[in-house]
């Protein structure tokens, strides 16, 4: 749990993150419809988040072309790093020095302890007036709410499960449809490799492993696995066999993987595939982004597929913006209307086109979307009613930060040590696990 005393700490880590230059602004925006005259600074809308990748900056760059459009100027605050983890910390840094930007990407559990500082701002009048609680999935509406309240607002939903491959690559190789089974899948890594290319693109940075591995167990153990040991923390599943056989499985994933992965970013990765470099990735659904970017489409160019055994779940993963409390009532003003615009229909269409995701707004035309995301959309609903719906514990969906943080490490230090026996590794996780 953190408070706001312990956010000072973050401080030093927080300008280094800067001072290191990786921030980088997101790509340009197409000019907006009506050109901006000139904005009351107030009415300025300062947005943190990390969307800084080709398909990403694509997408945010919508959000600024729709805030620019209902009048306001957007000031873009990108904090490069898939995965959010140095925004996070910079976002720290900002609220600690009594600045914070007017909205930001936080999701899942630390909404709640964002809320619980008391600093962000109670968008209940916006969500009224635009109806959210019966636009939104209830399990969706929940997360976005602190003490019935709305303190965020959702953008869409990401299927983290996936398994990408090209398509060109596995005709090469000789394997004939994506691998259902994790038996399958290294039968077929098998052939790429005979065929001189690399089986999986992996981008080695602790939240990309983290994101192979809870596919992983999800694919060895089922969803009740899942959920005991990834949601509940139950020490029992987290030591069990079905633990060990996951991790068994994940090392022999990594013997698939090229020794150029350490410190590779995701959509360098997600580059290999697209580029017939490499047959598979396992990756959230921004990585369709990147082929969208890149001209490819899907079921011709490339393959989504559930990753191995996990057809029947859904790890969830839903992008949300948390606005924060502002004085001015112009600068509140602006919030509501960024608010609104991410929960319309618009940006909501034309977002997650670019993304990758699906819509989180009920019922939406789905006619604009390609096959990855309508499947994406079934499997959504289908695994809501037969508790395959799980959330990802990867991308903070599923325990607070300080819990996540201390198994993603422990997951990487196993990734990355070949020699940790792995008993050592289950054990190391379970600890990570305990850390309150
Ligand atoms: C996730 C985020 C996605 C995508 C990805 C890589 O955590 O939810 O929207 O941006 O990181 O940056």
């Amino acid at each position: 749990m953190f408070t706001l005393s312990k956010l000072a700490i973050a401080v030093a880590a927080a300008s280094m993150i800067v001072a290191c230059g990786k921030k980088e602004e997101a790509a340009p925006a197409p000019a907006p419809a009506t050109s901006p005259v000139a904005v009351p600074a107030e009415s300025t809308v300062e947005v943190l988040h990390w969307w800084t990748a080709g398909g990403e900056a694509k997408s945010v760059a919508e959000l600024k072309r729709i805030m620019q459009e209902k009048g306001h100027a957007w000031k873009d605050f990108a904090v490069a790093g898939g995965g959010g983890d140095n925004a996070m910390t910079v976002l720290k840094s900002r609220v600690v020095a009594g600045n914070p930007p007017a909205a930001a990407q936080i999701k899942g559990p630390a909404i709640q302890e964002w809320a619980a500082e008391g600093v962000l701002a109670n968008l209940d009048e916006t969500a009224k007036a635009e109806n959210w609680d019966t636009l939104l999935p209830a399990v969706v509406a929940d997360v976005m709410k602190y003490n019935g309240n709305y303190v965020a607002v959702p953008v869409n939903v990401h299927r983290v499960n996936w398994m990408w491959a090209n398509a060109a690559v596995l005709k090469k190789a000789g394997v004939a449809s994506a691998p259902k089974t994790w038996d399958e899948f290294f039968a077929a890594a098998e052939k790429v490799k005979k065929a001189g290319l690399i089986p999986v693109a992996h981008g080695g940075q602790n939240w990309q492993d983290f994101t192979t591995f809870e596919s992983v167990a999800l694919g060895v153990g089922g969803t009740d696995f899942y959920k005991e040991a990834f949601i509940k923390l139950d020490q029992k599943a987290l030591t069990s066999a079905t633990m060990t056989k996951a991790l068994e499985t994940f090392r022999k994933v990594k013997s698939y993987t090229d020794a150029a992965a350490p410190g590779r970013d995701w959509n360098l990765a997600t580059a290999m595939v697209i580029q017939e470099k490499a047959a598979f990735q396992f990756m959230g659904d921004w990585a369709k982004g990147e082929f969208t970017a890149a001209g490819k489409a899907p079921g011709k160019d490339y393959i989504c597929a559930a990753a191995p055994g996990t057809a029947n779940a859904f790890t969830f993963n839903v992008d949300s913006f948390a606005m924060f409390k502002l004085k001015d009532a112009t600068a509140q003003k602006a919030q509501g209307d960024l608010a609104a615009a991410i929960m319309g229909t618009e940006f909501q269409e034309v977002f997650n086109l670019n993304k990758g995701s699906i819509p989180v707004r009920l019922n939406m035309d789905m006619t604009k979307f390609d096959d990855c995301a309508k499947l994406s959309s079934e499997d959504f609903v289908a695994t809501a009613s037969t508790g395959g719906l799980v959330p990802s514990i990867a991308h903070e969906m599923a325990v607070p930060p300080a819990v996540s943080g201390a198994m993603k490490d422990a997951v990487s230090q196993f990734w990355n040590n070949d020699k940790m026996s792995v008993a050592d590794g289950v054990s190391s996780i379970a600890k990570a696990a305990a850390t309150r």
